[in-house]
Parts: C-alpha cells; structure tokens; sequence
C-alpha cells in the first residue's frame, strides 16, 4: 500500500479546506448492496473515499479536520472479527489501519456515531458529499444534533455545510503520476480483451462453431483477457453488438448471432485497481469490410483523428467534439446520409443540427476512477454567456473547461444509420464509433489504448492473421 500517495491527497484535501475557510470534511465508502436472497453484488469501494486513503473494504468513513493540529485524519472501519473473518474474509481493524493507511486515529465504525459529533465540535463548517449517499444528509443532521446538544458545555455547532464533491472533483480531475500509470496498464489490458475478441471472431467464423457466432462468444473474450491480467472488474457493462444492435447505443451483450459481412460492435474495457478504461472498436465479424461499411469507417476515423487533433492544452473540452461533427458532417454530405439539396452546405447542417439522425452523443468525456468521471466541463471562475447545448437550444452558461496536462478524457465519435426513407440503402443497419482515451500530455495527447489497431486495413490484417 503507497501511503504516501494518500497522504499526499489528504494533504491536498486540508490545503483546500483551508483557502475555502476550514472546516470537516467526513467521506463514507459505498455501502454493500444485496443482489438477492443472501447474495451481494460484487462490493466496489467509493472513488472518493478510495482517493484519499486506498482502502477497498465496506463500512469505512474518513475524517478530515483542516484546523486541527495534532489529529487531522480520521479513520472508522470494521473491527476485527473472527467469526465474521471465517465467513467473509479478513479485517484490517483500527489498530493496524493507523499504521497501515496512515492516518492519524482509528476507530471501529460501531463508535462513529459517538466520536463524530465530538469532531464535528468547534469546527466552522462541515463538508460532505452531497446527494451521493441515501441518508447521510438526516445522519450529518443528527450529528450535528448531538453537537447542539452541548452548547452550555462549550462545544461550537458547525455553521455551515459545503459539498466536498465540488471539492474533490478539481483534484481528481487532474491526474498524478501514480493515477497515469494505472491508466495506462488499464488501456493496455482492455486493448489486448479487444484485439483477442478480433481474433476469436475471425476463427469461429472460419472454423465454424455450433449454434453460430454469438455476442456472448466474444464477450467472454473480453472478460478471460481482463480478468487474466489482473482487472477486478469491467469498468462498465460491456457493449458487444452484431449488426443493427450497434445502432442501440446502450446495447449489452447478449446472444445476436453475428453473421460474415456484418459489423461488430464492442464498446467494452476493464478497471483495474479502482481506474476505469474505455475502448470501442468496430470490425467486420469476418474479418473483411464491405465497401459501404468501409466508407462510413474511414468517415468516424477521420473525425476521431480531428478529435485527437484538437486534444492539447489550452483547447476546450468542446473543441475536440466540434472538430470530430465537422469532419462527420462532411462524410454524410459526401456519401448522401444527408442529402446536399435538402441540407445545404457543411455549416448549414452544423446549424440546424440535422447530423443528429446519425450521430447523437458527444464526442467525449472525462475518464479515471470512473468511466464517466468527474469533473466540471465548464472553466471554474468564467462568466456565462449564450451558447447553443447539445440539441441546438440557446442557453446561457459558462465557456467550456479549458485542456490541462493531466486531465484524461475519451474520443469516441460515431455514426449509427437506422434504415429511413432518403437514407440510401446501403448504409441501412450499420452503426460505427471509435472510442480511444486521451492523456493532455505538454504539448498534445497519449493515446492509452491504442494496443488494439484502429486502421481498417490494420484491423482485417489481425484478423487474418
Ligand atoms: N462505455 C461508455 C462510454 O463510452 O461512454
Ligand atoms: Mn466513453
Ligand atoms: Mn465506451
């Protein structure tokens, strides 16, 4: 365990504490949830509360005092206990968690309601996140209760209450060194899951396999190349669409049988030690593009290139989405998705949003700890002004956020054709998007996950091979 990392954030969290006027800041990890009947789902710690200490078990809280000398960190967490450690597994407890995390006190989590009152008092303001827990706001209420109910003993009743999220978003937004290395192991693993699902699609189809190629085939690909090297879990559930499905934009994987001559759609990728990856790759089931699905690949390429073009500091995180419509816009004037008489010219389109009937999303987002991680897409501290939101309305607010060293974030445009009158008929049932995730390095950006080919000449001579 890197203590140092840790202690450096929560340092972090105090100094911020600190320019925003003091105060305590109490930050629980997430709850076990229950699947069914004596069966959870699998347990995954709180991001935020795994930013500041690295410890993954349930029932956890941190406190942080920024006006207190001697003891600034607080940890509450299971006690041991043999009974339970026979049935669940092994507890680090209070004692050796000081030592073990680094944090100044312990205690088990059975007195958190005793001791936080007591460190809550005499302190200005308490920070916590809001609207991310069921029910810590009435459990701060009640603490802060039992402050009140000291008052004629001396104690102080914090004044006010702030949401630590807003907080601790500006410091995961951007990542360090340690945050980059993982991200980068995660890209990597994710790509290899994607370049072993290429591959397996082009045998089974060659080889042939009982009952057809399906979806499930290559999603347990995926997950046999993530779990080997090491990820925990998928960072989120895995997209893998044959033909038409890739239309659906939140399609799971489930039994589509992919046929030769259709595209395959894979949005999937792994977390690994709490960091998330994001890759979508689409490549012929068979191995082999069909003019008309290599025209629209070459198209979403090509944006996806403005995109990374658009990618350094000092750009907007907008700039990359305008740069990838821009260069979509084109293609569907080209190839008659839309058609020149009805829509005009490229700005016309860029106008009256008419791409929409193909490309729908955004271009990106920002990853880390989360897939869609946090963060403000707007520059803390501008001014509002009218700008048009994504479905084209006029609206007033803040510039978007502008690109730093450190910040990571996707690339993933696409084009999705769903069979319509005027839309010609080749291009019927084909969705494509290309997703890689970004690093703002000094100068421009790290691709993390381009282990898998992204070229479509690349892809089909993987899948040969
Ligand atoms: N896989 C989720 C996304 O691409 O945003
Ligand atoms: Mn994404
Ligand atoms: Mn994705």
């Amino acid at each position: 365990m890197q203590t140092s990392i840790y202690a450096k954030r929560r340092a972090g969290v105090v100094r911020a504490l600190k320019a925003a006027g003091g105060g305590v800041a109490v930050l629980p990890t997430a709850p076990e949830r229950q699947r069914n009947r004596d069966s959870d789902f699998p347990y995954r710690h709180d991001s935020y509360f795994y930013y500041l200490t690295g410890f993954t078990e349930p029932d956890g809280w941190l406190v942080i005092q920024a006006d207190h000398k001697a003891v600034r960190t607080t940890l509450f967490c299971r006690p041991r206990n043999l009974e339970r450690e026979i049935w669940d597994g092994v507890r680090l407890g209070p004692k050796a968690a000081v030592a073990q995390l680094g944090v100044d006190q312990a205690f088990s989590v059975e007195l958190l309601d005793e001791k936080i009152p007591e460190l809550l008092a005499n302190q200005n303001a308490v920070w916590f996140p809001f609207a991310t827990h069921k029910g810590l706001e009435s459990q701060v209420d009640g603490w802060l209760n039992k402050v009140r109910g000291r008052v004629r003993l001396g104690a102080e009743c914090p004044q006010s209450q702030h949401d630590l999220c807003k907080l601790l978003d500006e410091m995961r937004l951007v990542k360090d060194r340690h945050e980059i290395a993982i991200l980068r192991r995660a890209g990597a693993i994710s790509a290899a899951g994607h370049v072993r699902a290429m591959q397996t699609s082009a045998a089974l189809l060659r080889d042939g396999v009982k009952g057809g190629l399906r979806e499930y085939h290559l999603e347990a690909e995926l997950l046999h190349e993530f779990r080997r090297h090491g990820s925990q879990f998928p960072a989120y559930t895995s997209i893998v669409a044959a033909g038409a499905n890739a239309c659906i934009l939140h399609y799971r994987a489930g039994d589509g049988e992919l046929k030769p001559g259709q595209l395959c759609l894979i949005d999937a990728a792994c977390e690994l030690d709490g960091y998330a990856s994001d890759i979508t790759r689409t490549f012929p089931a068979n191995g082999q593009f069909t003019p008309a699905q290599r025209t629209l690949y070459d198209i979403v390429l090509a944006a996806q290139q403005a995109a990374i073009k658009a990618t350094k500091p000092g750009k907007r995180f907008t700039d990359p989405h305008d740069a990838a419509t821009r260069v979509l816009v084109e293609g569907m004037l080209e190839t008659g998705l839309l058609a020149k008489a009805k829509h005009g010219r490229v700005d016309d389109v860029l106008e009256s949003g008419a791409y929409r009937q193909f490309y729908m999303h955004r271009t990106g987002h920002w990853m880390g700890m989360d897939v869609h991680d946090c963060g403000d897409y707007t520059e803390p501290g501008s001014k509002p002004r009218e700008e048009k939101d994504a479905t084209g309305q006029r609206v007033m607010r803040k510039p978007s956020r502008i690109l730093k060293p450190g910040m990571v974030l996707t690339e993933e445009p696409g084009i999705y054709v769903r069979p319509a009158k005027n839309v010609p008929r080749e291009f019927w049932n084909i969705g494509i998007r290309i997703e890689d995730d970004a690093l703002v390095t000094a100068s421009g950006c790290e691709l993390l996950t381009r282990g898998v080919p992204v070229d479509a000449d690349e892809i089909e001579a993987l899948m040969r091979g």
